[in-house]
């Protein structure tokens, strides 16, 4: 089922994204080398607690086991924080989630670990770039395949094996609500996005291939040939006053407004 979220229920989920976007900032500055992944995910716990929310993630389909998805250079998604601790050159895919007042957001970024080569980095810019392609696409009477078809456009330009068998979806009182949001897509085809509306865009490319593989943790997902992998994620609204993004920091920011592109 796709719901339609009021103004009320909207506003509960900016706080959420809030408290999403503030974990992800402080995230940002912890994540040096030498710093361990389980200590990123005491961070994140604390600021989704500082913020009077939960965590989506802990304990979803009852056995995630942290607050925080931390994914490493090859892992794409889902990597479980463990006692790895980060070397100059790594690359950190970070995805947090909070529920404030029964309502989620949502959101990713992936962070170079001191310096980083130039293909690491270009990986991951572009991988942020479409994401905000993406985003550009959401809009009252636009549809969902014009969305898949804008980040893929951007991952097929560079080289880039765009995943496909984790997508994004929708989000409100729970975290993975219809639709999926896949980032493939044919303009003009799919969903007709309505006011009221919430989704999760997650592009995620992979420098080599697109396959995936997933690790005996039943939850690592890596790339099948070790190459790297980004992830970037927000949570965006078709609200009455036009579609925002949650996820980027203390207010609601309206699309459009690239130079709130958070975290570079
Ligand atoms: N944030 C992820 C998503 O975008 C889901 C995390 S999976 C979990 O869909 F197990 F950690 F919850
Ligand atoms: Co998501």
């Amino acid at each position: 089922m796709i719901t339609i979220k009021s103004r009320r229920e909207f506003a509960k989920m900016a706080r959420a994204g809030a408290a999403v976007a503030a974990v992800l900032a402080a995230v940002r500055e912890t994540a040096l080398p030498g710093v361990s992944l389980v200590t990123l995910d005491e961070i994140g716990a604390k600021v989704i607690a500082e913020r009077g929310c939960t965590a989506s993630f802990l304990g979803y389909q009852g056995t995630y086991p942290a607050t925080l998805c931390l994914s490493p250079n090859d892992v794409i998604v889902h990597g479980i924080p463990s006692e790895y601790k980060l070397r100059e050159g790594d690359i950190l895919s970070v995805d947090a989630g909070a529920i404030f007042e029964g309502f989620h957001g949502d959101a990713a970024f992936t962070v170079g670990i001191g310096q980083v080569t130039s293909d690491a980095r270009r990986l991951m810019d572009t991988t942020e770039d479409a994401l905000w392609a993406g985003l550009r696409e959401v809009r009252k009477g636009g549809r969902l395949g014009d969305i898949g078809a804008a980040v893929h456009a951007i991952g097929e330009a560079h080289g880039y094996g765009v995943v496909e068998e984790y997508v994004g979806h929708g989000i409100g009182r729970e975290m993975h609500e219809e639709p999926q949001v896949p980032n493939y897509g044919t303009p003009g085809k799919g969903l007709k996005l309505k006011t009221g509306m919430a989704l999760c865009i997650e592009p995620m490319f992979n420098a080599g291939r697109r396959s995936t593989k997933v690790d005996g943790d039943g939850w690592t997902v890596r790339t099948d040939d070790g190459s790297l992998s980004a992830h970037w994620e927000h949570t965006v609204a078709i609200t009455p006053d036009g579609p925002q993004v949650f996820t980027i920091g203390d207010q609601p920011v309206a699309v459009g407004f690239e130079e709130a592109r958070a975290h570079r």
